[in-house]
């Protein structure tokens, strides 16, 4: 894996403006030519890297208002018009990025309606194009698309197949709809399935499907479009006080609307509500099953749109909030091949680090071999990155325009990487024919390791011997050996086989924190597993947590969650076989099994805070009598938070022996410092109870 390097972070909000006019112009110029290729269905740069730009523009004309040129983006509606003119223009909307920004933008219009705005909706975003539907009669007459938002194109034959877009209403009314044209994750999938079929390369993104979709003239098959009503011109009177009575009619034609997606209208009072239900959407974006790419604001009220009016290119009644981009473009650094512990085979993109919904992503799932090959991504290629909510990022398609000569296709493997066995390809999912025999070796070492369950005597040649005689395929079969089985082996003596049963049995002693370890679930590492064991107390409420529980547990958030729920699924069956032979399954000393020392103020342990939150400690050198990982427990077992690197946040350093460069900067962090033996003594007393003396030693250097 590449060293997390840092991508590139774009934050219009802080944008820097051009240093001279003609690198403006520059800028402006190449706006432009984005945004029109843009609303031809064809994306040149990704969402973030255009708002940044439109930004750095907004800046400069700030500095320099005499440069502005009339083709800004922040004066006109970029995109290229068409044969239909529309009947009243086809505006933008200004975007914001943050909540100060949604504030200000509250703000702003308070001021122009010169009283409290009573009411607002907020609504999704949605991700596609925007096109004018007019029905006559309750006819659908006309379709076009936004265009320079004066004109657009003509779209009506490819119109005809849009879910949500009725041929006819339920009423015989003329009216015009606008919305937008979209296609749904699971109609992109389909519709990638079907120009596969018809010999054409996959859609890149969605976005991109839908908007090639329904400018595609000719085509020899259909794929599906949704659409979604956010507006409408010609509404009747008692409809139309309101934004989302509006909506409500439109929903009572037959049309579909933003208000009845799985998104939903909401209506607030105030701008906190608002704000709220921004941040609520932005959770949900993910299982939305459309891509939205932030939220509209609108003033309900229509006298209050009325009283605020518009700008030269968006309404200022409105506002989009803008999601952090959920699709960037990166490169496809290399293709690698894990194996799982399943015997699983899945072809991982290793990419050049980039933002993707607020988060680094290093790499994406490529999914399964066949899909690999239907995507046709290489290496060398640029991608789109997608990483909706908190989904594992995935690569949607490449560039292929930009597909270097030298790009040659993936060869999946022929035989399983870890193994060398045969691969199961029957499936969509490759496995490796051992299954999960093929990870065991490494299963029982991690296992057996010293910072796991420290059985002594099971190494590399006794797995190897044990996996040969199909003695065991994973960790649970140890408790099950005896003596005179493993007496049998080549090379081992009844004496050893005697030990090795001994430390097999005492390690049913070692605390859950060790048998939480010892599993290897994924993404979680040593100080992580002791953590969770604090946290959770036993192995049963660890299997009962929900996402939702595990992300209280310090360090994990909702994306780490998954995979461990995921994983803990998987690793049931050992688990429970764990428990049967007698393993412990509980973590001493954890307050989740005592819940009334949790309580903040009481038995606070020594290296907590009052308030009962851990103080980070770094232990650092070769305390005596104690390993670098019963350091890190001891650390944990006296309420601290146990770190492997010392900066500014850390509370006290464990200077042992042969401690080196983590003890000189906590010298020049000035982060308090106690010596190896003191930290012996002071969790020998704490074993003993002897309060006195723990807050003696810590007296010496914390404050
Ligand atoms: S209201 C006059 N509502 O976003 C107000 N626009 O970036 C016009 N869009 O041109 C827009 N979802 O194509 C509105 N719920 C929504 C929307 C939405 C997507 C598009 C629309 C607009 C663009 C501005």
């Amino acid at each position: 894996m590449p060293a997390i390097a840092t991508a590139p972070v774009v934050d219009p909000t802080h944008a820097q403006p051009f240093y001279t006019h003609d690198e403006y112009l520059d800028g402006v110029e190449r706006a432009l030519r984005c945004a029109t290729a843009y609303h031809a269905g064809d994306v040149t740069v990704d969402d973030a890297t255009y708002d940044a730009l439109v930004a750095r523009i907004a800046a400069t004309e700030d500095h320099h208002p005499a440069w502005q040129s009339t083709a800004s983006p922040t004066r006109t509606v970029a995109g290229t018009g068409g044969d239909v003119e529309h009947s009243a223009p086809m505006l933008s909307l200004d975007n914001v990025f943050d909540e100060d920004g949604l504030r200000g933008w509250a703000a702003r219009l308070h001021k122009a309606v010169g009283q409290r705005v009573a009411q607002y909706t907020v609504e999704p975003k949605v991700d596609g194009l925007a096109v004018a539907a007019r029905y006559r009669g309750g006819r659908l007459v006309l379709v076009a698309t936004r265009g320079d938002g004066r004109t657009g194109e003509d779209v009506t034959a490819q119109a005809r197949l849009v879910a949500g877009l009725p041929q006819r209403l339920s009423a015989p009314v003329d009216v015009e709809v606008r919305g937008e044209v979209f296609m749904t994750d699971a109609d992109f999938a389909a519709a990638n399935e079907i120009r596969v079929a018809h010999g054409e390369p996959r859609f890149a993104h969605p976005r991109s499907a839908a908007a090639g979709t329904v400018r595609a003239i000719d085509r020899g098959y259909d794929v599906p479009l949704s659409f979604l009503a956010y507006a409408a011109i010609g509404v009747p009177d008692e409809h139309a006080s309101t934004h989302s009575a509006a909506i409500e009619y439109l929903a009572g034609l037959g049309v579909a609307t933003t208000a009845q997606s799985s998104a939903g209208m909401v209506v607030g009072t105030s701008i906190d509500e608002v704000v709220d239900n921004v941040v609520a959407l932005g959770a949900r974006r993910g299982e939305l099953g459309f891509a939205v790419d932030g939220v509209v604001v609108k003033a309900n009220f229509t006298a209050d749109q009325e009283a605020a009016g518009y700008s030269s290119r968006a309404p200022r009644w409105s506002v989009a909030y803008k999601f952090p981009a959920d699709t960037r473009t990166t490169t496809l650094l290399r293709i690698e091949v894990q194996v799982g512990r399943t015997g699983l085979i899945t072809p991982v993109a290793v990419l050049e680090p980039v933002q993707v919904g607020g988060v680094i992503v290093t790499t994406a799932t490529l999914h399964n071999f066949a899909d690999l090959v239907l995507r046709d991504v290489r290496v060398g290629d640029t991608v789109f990155v997608r990483r909706a909510g908190e989904v594992i990022p995935e690569i949607t398609g490449a560039k292929l325009d930009e597909r270097p000569e030298t790009a040659l296709p993936f060869e999946p493997p022929a035989v399983c990487p870890r193994c060398q066995g045969e691969i199961d390809q029957s499936q969509k999912r490759w496995r490796c024919l051992r299954g999960r025999a093929c990870g065991a070796r490494e299963a029982l070492l991690y296992y057996a390791g010293r910072d796991a369950m420290d059985i002594e005597g099971l190494g590399d040649k006794v797995v190897d011997s044990l996996l040969a005689a199909g003695l065991v395929t994973d960790p649970a079969d140890l408790y099950g050996l005896d003596v005179a089985t493993l007496a049998r082996l080549d090379r081992m003596g009844t004496l050893s086989a005697a030990n090795l049963v001994a430390n097999i049995e005492a390690s049913k002693l070692k605390p859950l924190s060790r048998v939480f370890t010892a599993l290897g679930v994924r993404m979680t590492g040593r100080s992580l597993s002791r953590r969770i064991a604090r946290h959770f107390g036993t192995m049963a409420a660890i299997q009962a947590a929900t996402a939702a529980d595990w992300e209280l547990v310090d360090g994990i958030g909702s994306g780490r969650a998954q995979v461990i729920v995921a994983e803990l699924a998987e690793l049931a069956p050992v688990i429970d076989r764990l428990t049967a032979y007698g393993v412990t399954m509980v973590e001493p000393g954890s307050p989740a099994l005592e819940p009334d020392a949790a309580e903040p103020g009481t038995a606070v342990l020594p290296l907590q805070r009052r308030d009962g939150s851990p103080l980070t400690v770094v232990v650092t050198g070769s305390v005596p009598g104690f390993s670098r990982t019963e350091g890190n427990e001891a650390v944990e077992v006296l309420g601290g938070r146990s770190s492997g690197s010392v900066s500014a946040k850390t509370d006290l350093v464990v200077v042992g022996e042969g401690a080196g460069s983590k003890a000189d900067r906590a010298a020049q962090l000035r982060v308090p410092v106690l010596a190896g033996e003191q930290f012996a003594q002071l969790v020998a007393a704490h074993r003993a109870g002897k309060q006195k003396q723990v807050r003696q030693i810590l007296r010496t250097v914390l404050r």
